[in-house]
């Protein structure tokens, strides 16, 4: 299982976006993962940013250091839009089970522009379905809540999820990273990291906190 130095990425929804410069700069000494996530107002029900803002970001985070810029689209027909996610610099694309008909030309397209692929599913979605593509992934993407928010509780159900994941991944792609979603904080985080995940997304629990730095060592402290 591979292992992250900085295995906490930061879900920009909760920064403050009138701020975005040093609230970069608040996580950037314990982070190297950013996570962007899209929100459509169909698949999800509510609306969050597009490549327009998210360009922004990105061209401010490369002035603080070398980022991975973590694109989650909870938006339908992602194929419309992943040239333009590639173009602003993502360098993971993780799309839905849920959102997408044709899952393998969808992931297919995604490598065609040597980013990487990223596949998620809803708490309620069976590990199943991403079965047959677990050799083609860069990344899994596990949501622990509904998406849509941020600050929701965590799903406790997911966790048998992500251990099927990670001894399907054992067998078949060890170097797959399992990534969490939902819910994230220093009381769960290390169940989370117990059942398999390597990379933990952290929207409110880093974001609330005053001191980011702090916050981003404790959860790190917690997990296994
Ligand atoms: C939810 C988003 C998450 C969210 C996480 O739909 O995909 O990335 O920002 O926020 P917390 O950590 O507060 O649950
Ligand atoms: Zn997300």
């Amino acid at each position: 299982m591979k292992k992250f130095i900085n295995p906490i990425a930061p879900s920009m929804l909760s920064a403050d976006f009138a701020n975005i410069k040093n609230e970069l700069l608040s996580i950037a000494p314990e982070s190297d993962v950013l996570h962007l996530d899209v929100m459509d107002g169909h698949f999800v029900p509510n609306i969050s940013f597009g490549p327009v803002v998210i360009k922004d970001i990105i061209n401010e985070a490369k002035k603080i250091k070398d980022f991975t810029f973590d694109t989650h689209l909870m938006i339908l027909n992602p194929d419309k839009y992943i040239p333009e996610f590639v173009k602003i610099g993502s360098s993971i694309i993780t799309i839905h089970t849920e959102a997408v008909t044709h899952l393998d030309r969808t992931i297919e397209f995604i490598k065609s522009f040597n980013v990487k692929a990223g596949l998620s599913l809803n708490p309620a979605t069976p590990e199943e379905n991403i079965k047959y593509l677990i050799e083609k992934l860069d990344l899994v993407l596990v949501m622990s809540v509904n998406p849509g928010f941020g600050g929701q509780k965590f799903i406790p159900y997911t966790l048998e999820k992500i251990k099927k994941i990670r001894s399907w991944a054992d067998k078949y792609n060890p170097d797959l990273i399992i990534e969490v979603d939902g819910g994230i904080n220093e009381d769960n985080i290390s169940k989370v990291s117990k059942a398999g995940a390597n990379l933990f997304v952290a929207g409110s629990s880093v974001f609330k906190h005053k001191d980011r730095v702090l916050a981003i060592k404790n959860l790190k402290k917690n997990i296994l």
